[in-house]
């Protein structure tokens, strides 16, 4: 599987629970590559990142019509609230995002993603498992990279914090996401070993919004 593009190979997971007739919000886009992807599917594609060089990559790498950039901080729910007042309920696919946030992050990130989705969005995550953060340690020690290294590699972000299997999906709950399913799914980056792709554990999560809040 190219990782590059690898939302189109995940759309039959996804796919059905995005609304084609409302927006997709691609929920800490980075470069926007899957952003692209997720565009050849849908008529509208949000693609939002914390980081302005993201954005701006995103628009000079991936742009096409139908797809728009943004900045949005996920730890700020007043912007998710805001851009939910200008666009209504959207789907979200979240790539990659959420492994490095704290509790309270999480929290945060939860309820910006409860004012995106709205009342009616669906959601996917295709998030690094926990057990990712003792993974990629223990390959590093086996490569004598140290830590920070594969960070860099993995588009320069902190390491998986240590959490429990299931504190996305609790998190979302929380927020009013009914959880539709919920299995691992090895996450295959940019990173090698031995002139191989390494196979990253990770999950992904099938969410909808409605329960009441
Ligand atoms: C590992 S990258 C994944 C990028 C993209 N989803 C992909 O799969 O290629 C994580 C992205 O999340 C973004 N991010 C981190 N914290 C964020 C926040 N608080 N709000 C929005 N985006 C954030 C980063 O700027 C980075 O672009």
């Amino acid at each position: 599987m190219d990782p590059t593009y690898v939302a189109h190979a995940h759309l039959h997971l996804f796919g059905s629970v995005l609304d084609p007739s409302r927006p997709v919000i691609d929920v800490g886009c980075g470069d926007g590559a899957q952003t692209a992807a997720i565009g050849q599917h849908f008529d509208r594609v949000i693609g939002v990142d914390v980081a302005p060089s993201a954005v701006e990559r995103a628009r000079k790498h991936h742009g096409a019509p139908g797809i728009e950039y943004e900045q949005l901080d996920l730890l700020k729910p007043e912007q998710a609230a805001a851009l939910h007042e200008r666009i209504g309920d959207a789907g979200l696919y979240v790539r990659t995002v959420l492994h490095a946030f704290t509790p309270e992050e999480l929290t945060l990130a939860a309820t910006s993603l409860a004012h995106l989705a709205g009342d009616t969005g669906g959601a996917f995550f295709y998030e690094l498992a926990p057990a990712s953060r003792d993974f990629i340690v223990g390959q590093l020690a086996g490569e004598g990279v140290p830590a920070e290294k594969f960070g860099f590699v993995f588009d320069r972000v902190p390491l998986p914090v240590a959490r429990e299997e299931n504190a996305l999906q609790r998190e979302l709950e929380k927020v009013g996401f009914e959880i539709l399913s919920s299995a691992p799914i090895d996450y295959q980056g940019t990173v090698k070993a031995g002139g191989r792709h390494v196979n990253v554990p990770a999950f992904f999560v099938v969410a909808r919004a409605g329960a009441a809040r």
